[in-house]
Order: C-alpha cells, then structure tokens, then sequence
C-alpha cells in the first residue's frame, strides 16, 4: 500500500452486532457482510467463535462464515479466542482469525475468564496452531488508553504486549480503545511508546467512540504513520440503555474524513451510506455515523 492509502478494517458484523440485545438474524448479518464488501471494504471482520452463553450474538457464527459470498481480494477474519474456537472457525472454512487480549488484569479476567499471563499465553498457543494451518492471525489488544476497571494504563505495559503479539506472528496489531476514553493526547503518548518496538505498518487503532474522540484519535494515528484503521458502519455497538457504552466510531464518518484528507480507501462512500441506512432500519435504530445521517437520502 501506498502512503495515501488507508486500510479500513471494518468490524461492524462483528465489534457492532455483539453488543446488539435483540437478536439479528443470521440472513442480515450475511447481506450486511456482503453489502460491506460490495461497497469496498477490503476487510470485513464477520463473527466470533466465542461462547454463545458469554455473547449469544454470535451463536450462528457457522452460519454466517459458511453462507457468505466471499469476493475476491476481501478478507473475512473471524475472532477465535481459544482453541475451542479457533477448530470452529477452521472448520467453518476461516482463512484470517484474529486473537484478543488486554493490557490489565481485570479486563482479561472480565473478558476472557483468565489473568493476563494466562490470555496472553492461551493467544500464543491459539496463534501457533493457526500459523501451522497457514491461517493469517490479527492479534488485538484491548484497553491500549485506559480500562474501565483500572483506569489508565501504562504506555509501557501496551507497548511490551504489543510486542509480544507481534514477535509472536501476528502480521498486524489492532489497538483497542475499547471504552473510548483516549485523546489525541494519550494516543500521542501511547503510539510514542509503541512505533519504538513494532512497526507502524504492523499497527492499527481501533477507536471507540464514547467520548467522541475516535476521530481525533485517529488522525493522530495518521500523523503518527499508522495506515489501518478499524470501524463499524452506521457506528454499530455499544448499548443505548447503557450510559458509556458506545459503538466503533463509523465507517461513514472515517471514509469521509480521510477522502477529505485526499487520502484514498477504495471505499464507495455514498453506496456505503446505503449500507449503513439499511443496517440501522434492520435493527429499528438510528445510525450513530454523524456523516451518515447527514448523507442519508429521503
Ligand atoms: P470459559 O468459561 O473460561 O471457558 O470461557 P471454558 O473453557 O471453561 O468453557 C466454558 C463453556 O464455554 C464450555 O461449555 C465450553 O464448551 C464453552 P459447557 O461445557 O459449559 O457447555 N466454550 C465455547 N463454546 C464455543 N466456542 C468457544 C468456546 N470456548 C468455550 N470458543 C472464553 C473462555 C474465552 C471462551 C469465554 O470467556 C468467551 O467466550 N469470551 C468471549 C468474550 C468476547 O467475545 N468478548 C468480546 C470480544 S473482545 C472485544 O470486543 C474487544 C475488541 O473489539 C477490541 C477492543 O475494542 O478493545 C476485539
Ligand atoms: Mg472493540
């Protein structure tokens, strides 16, 4: 890729749609998925194989995997956080698997059911196997700009995880803002710490948008040389009935950002607004894109 080329990695069927209470089913999460890569997604993250009983969301992730019309050129990573998921996910046909893991004890325990030493280690041995099976393997971090147990995070504790994650084959880090609470400030200090010991072409930001930072997040990643970022159309997530919880910042709202910038994504932003419409009519709520809804047609 070149320099004014953004990979957007787009984790809306997945990041977004977990955290929906109502049940969607598995025919629209299919439509949305092809939808997204129709509209030039050149990644769509498209489900978990976690437990149905910690995320029921996910439940027909066999489905899901199995039915989709994969384009060429698109990838369609799956989470597998255990071994137990990943012979699902391999099963059901994943060519990309993605781990997870956090940077504070508490979040891993919450998450994962097990200290961080204990994830990190489990992700290690998730990773091998998958690299044995030539599986591609994204490896994400969670609560890189603070964590909703602990509080702030050291810089240093995200970049040595970082670097393990990356030592240990992950061809790219995704880095969790998972409760939205970073600036453009502690993003700064963050990045300074990691682009030290991993790549900035091995990095991504993945931003949520509680505080309606994630924009400025990211262009701070910009800046810093990071050319991946993850996003969700419409900003699907988070839980309207839980104040903080907030979705992925939007897709609509990164794409029209970046093209503003001249930089180039390879996506149809009007098409994706469509996608994006759809979506929010399919689950009876509005987009929480500011440039979808602004874009939206009558
Ligand atoms: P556990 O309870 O410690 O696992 O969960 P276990 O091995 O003791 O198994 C308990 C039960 O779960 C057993 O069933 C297993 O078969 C089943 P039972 O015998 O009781 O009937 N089980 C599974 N079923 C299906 N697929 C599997 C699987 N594994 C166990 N893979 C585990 C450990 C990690 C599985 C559990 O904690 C879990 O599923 N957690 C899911 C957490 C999750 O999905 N979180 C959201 C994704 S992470 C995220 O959103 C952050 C991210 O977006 C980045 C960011 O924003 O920072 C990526
Ligand atoms: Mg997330």
């Amino acid at each position: 890729y070149s320099k004014d080329f953004v990979k957007l990695v787009e984790v809306g069927p997945r990041d977004g749609l977990q955290n929906e209470k109502t049940l969607v089913p598995a025919k629209v999460k299919i439509e949305l998925i092809e939808r997204l890569a129709n509209n030039g997604l050149s990644v769509v993250e498209t489900t978990s194989f976690v437990s149905p009983k910690w995320v029921p969301q996910m439940g027909d992730n066999k489905e899901v995997l199995t039915s989709i019309k994969k384009k060429p050129g698109v990838f369609y990573p799956v989470l597998t956080p255990n071994m137990k998921g990943l012979e699902g996910a391999i099963a059901a046909g994943a060519e990309e698997v993605a781990l997870f893991t956090a940077v504070t004890e508490s979040f891993n325990l919450k998450n994962t059911n097990c200290s961080t030493e204990e994830s990190l280690a489990r992700a290690k041995q998730v990773l091998q196997k998958a690299l044995d099976q030539k599986l591609r393997v994204r490896g994400y971090l969670s609560c890189v700009l603070g964590c909703p147990y602990e509080g702030s995070v050291n810089p240093e504790k995200v970049a040595e995880m970082a670097k393990e994650l990356y030592d240990a084959g992950c061809y790219e880090i995704s880095l969790g803002d998972t409760i939205g609470v970073g600036t453009a400030g502690s993003m700064a200090t963050m990045l300074e710490h990691v682009l030290k010991v991993v790549p900035a072409d091995a990095i991504a930001v993945h931003c949520h948008d509680t505080y309606g930072q994630a924009l400025a997040n990211i262009l701070k990643a910009l800046e810093y040389g990071i050319r991946v970022v993850d996003s969700s159309v419409a900003g699907l997530g988070g839980c309207p009935y839980a104040p903080g919880a907030k979705g992925n910042v939007a897709t609509e709202d990164v794409v029209y950002m970046l093209h503003g910038m001249g930089l180039k994504t390879g996506v149809d932003l009007e098409a994706l607004v469509e996608t994006g419409q759809w979506i929010s009519e399919q689950i009876n709520r509005p987009t929480s894109s500011r440039a979808g809804a602004a874009l939206m047609v009558a």
